[in-house]
Formats: structure tokens, sequence, C-alpha cells
């Protein structure tokens, strides 16, 4: 670890230790070029072989068909919020939204500049604790799409399996906070999109993988940077690309596949969720905020007894090294994130501080 310490942020988040070592060397010289890959022309022959490899590790990691294309954007995945219901969305049509937290209700707030929204499924009831499934779920008539937060950041919620769209409808999935973080069956998607700054990258860049048919035609006429099928056909260089996000994707891409791929991670992420949410069930003091059946393996949330011991927990923590867990304003408490590379050790260090902390506190908290 040396000079390095746990970083549970929720994105811009941890990265793999050997990527950013590799990152290290190929920002000073990349493949011998005596460039880095942050000075080459993103339409010279270095970074055509990298965004090549990117794409094609991508497609490796998730069985991505042939009929769906992969690239990325920029605008973050908070643009596709309005890029989606731009693109597929038509005047008179209406799109279902399950209303799964923040970042679910921003892509409601812009369907409405195009066409219909219908929330679907909602847990606002309970400050978004839960994923809405079974007979609370109620599509409306005849749904283009239908939209879904895959993993909830500020809530610790994930879905544990997708839900089926009306027939003719499509799924399009925000999966910014748990793509490739366990397998995924892509056939299942119309359209899954994710910021890369949780688990494939830095920040300002944002994966698309979307079926060809679906894009290839805008349901209205649109600015060119806002059309999907523009930015696929330029292979994500329309214009200039982030490149080095490209290429530290594929890095992620890479370490992913020397890990054992989407199964490994997702073992990989079992177990770090076993010795959290394994000691949370077994104590009184922190109180989780996500429903058990809804829990997140990538954002855990909790509380303390008390706000202000909430604040001491985060300032002892720091202490000692586990950083970044302040939880978000509309949630409170912690929030800790263990994304594919945060490392076990880690894992490790929080639940022996959680339990000594409880230990030390518990008895005041009761007085
Ligand atoms: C699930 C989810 N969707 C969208 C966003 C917004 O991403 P960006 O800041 O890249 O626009 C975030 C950011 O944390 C997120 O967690």
């Amino acid at each position: 670890m040396g000079d390095r310490i746990f970083n549970f942020s929720a994105g811009p988040a941890c990265l793999p230790e050997s990527v950013l070592k590799q990152a290290q060397k190929d920002i000073w010289d990349i493949a011998g070029s005596g460039i880095g890959i942050l000075e080459h022309s993103h339409r010279g022959k270095v970074f055509d072989k990298v965004t090549h490899e990117t794409e094609a590790l991508c497609r490796k990691i998730a069985g991505i068909p042939d009929e769906y294309a992969v690239f990325w954007m920029q605008g973050g995945a908070t643009s596709q919020c309005y890029f989606v219901p731009a693109n597929f969305l038509p005047a008179g049509r209406t799109a279902d939204y399950f209303e799964t937290g923040k970042w679910a209700q921003d892509s409601i707030k812009e369907a409405p500049l195009y066409g219909s929204s219908h929330v679907c499924g909602s847990s606002k009831d309970a400050n978004f604790s839960y994923i809405p499934m079974g007979e609370s779920v109620s599509y409306s008539d005849n749904p283009v799409y239908v939209h879904m937060t895959s993993n909830n950041t500020i809530m610790g919620t994930q879905f544990h399996a997708e839900p089926t769209p009306p027939k003719d409808a499509f799924l399009v999935c925000d999966a910014s906070s748990d793509i490739f973080s366990r397998p995924i069956d892509v056939n299942k998607y119309g359209l899954i999109y994710a910021g890369a700054q949780k688990n494939l990258g830095p920040s300002g860049i944002t994966l698309l993988i979307a079926r060809k048919d679906l894009i290839a035609e805008p349901v209205r006429e649109l600015p060119t940077m806002m059309q999907f099928t523009k930015h696929a056909d330029a292979e994500g260089r329309y214009n200039t690309p982030n490149t080095f996000g490209v290429y530290l994707m594929g890095q992620v891409f890479e370490w992913i596949i020397a890990e054992g791929g989407l199964n490994a991670m997702r073992e990989m992420n079992e177990q770090k969720a076993d010795l959290v949410y394994g000691f949370l069930d077994s104590q009184d003091f922190y109180t989780p905020h996500a429903r058990p059946d809804s829990r997140s393996n990538m954002n855990y949330t909790f509380k303390c007894p008390t706000p202000e011991l909430d604040k001491l927990f985060l300032t002892e923590s720091e202490k000692r090294g586990l950083d970044g867990m302040k939880g978000h304003r509309s949630v409170g408490g912690m929030r800790a994130s263990m994304y594919n590379a945060f490392p076990m050790a880690g894992v490790k260090a929080l639940v022996e501080f959680m339990k000594s902390f409880a230990h030390e506190h518990a008895a005041g908290a009761k007085a």
C-alpha cells in the first residue's frame, strides 16, 4: 500500500494498482512511440490501436454480440438523461422509469422535454431504500422503453435481476455504478450506459452499449452531437474524445480479464458483501439504509445511533486511513463505496474499525 490509503469514494473512485502503474509509464511513452498517451492524436495509428483494443476487450468481457455498437460519449452519464429520450422517445409516446433515487429522478425530469414519462415503480415512500419489484411495478400501456438505474450509488441499492419490460418496449439501463461488477446478459437491453468513474476509469467519459437497430435513426431531428448513431459510426471519435479515458478503460478491461472476468468480479464483490453485510446483520449499533433484498454490492450505506457519532466515525476513520465515507446529504450517515478495484484488505480494515468503534461507543449511545 505504501503511501496510499483506502479510498471509499463513490466516484471518481479507486482504480487497480497495476493499471495506475502502467498508466504512469504510458503517460510518458506509450508502445515505444516516444509520445505519451495524453499527447497522441485521436486520428493517429497509436490511438487507432488503443481505441480498437478497448472496444474488443469490452466485447470480450461481456460477450457483446455484433448487433450491438460499443462506443463512448462525453457529458457524463447525466447527459444521457436527455440523450436517451431525445433519440428514442417520439412526441406523444411514453417512456417508463423506475424511480429508485436521485440519478433516476434526474432522468425522469428530462423525458417530458421530448414525450411523456410514467413512473412504473418507485421507492420514494421509503427514501429509496429498496428496489420496487413484483406487484408494485405497473407499466404504462405501450411504453417505448423502460429505464432503470441498476445500482443506486447514493442509496446503496441494486437491482438483483432485470425487470421484464412489456412486449415491444426495450430496457435502458444506467449502469454507471455497477457495470462489469458481475456477469451481464447484454441481449436483455436496448441500451446500457455507464459513466466510467466508478468501475471503468476516469470521469468525463461514458461507455455506451447500444442495439444498432435502435440507434440507426433518431426519432426526431437532432443536433449532430446528440445523435447516438453519429458517435457509434465514428467509433466514439466523431469529435476529439477523452483519449486518456478510452486508454484507461482498455487497461481496466485488461485487468478484469486477467482477474478472471465478470464471474471473478462477482465472486470478489460477493465476498466483500458477505464481510460487510455479515457484520451489519450481526449487531445493532449501526443501522443499514438499504433493505436486505435490495442492497448493493458496490455502495454500503449505514448510520451510527446519532448524527454526532456519525461525525466522530468519519473523523476517526479518516485518522486510520479510511477515506471518503461521508454519506450523501439525502441519506446521511456513511457510504462506503467498494467497486471492483477496491482491495479486500480495505474491506477487512473497515469491518475491524466498525467493530472497535461500536465497542467503544455502544454504552454511551444507549445511555
Ligand atoms: C448511477 C449514476 N448515474 C449517473 C451519475 C452521474 O454521472 P456524471 O457525473 O458522470 O454525469 C452518477 C454519478 O455518480 C451515478 O452514480
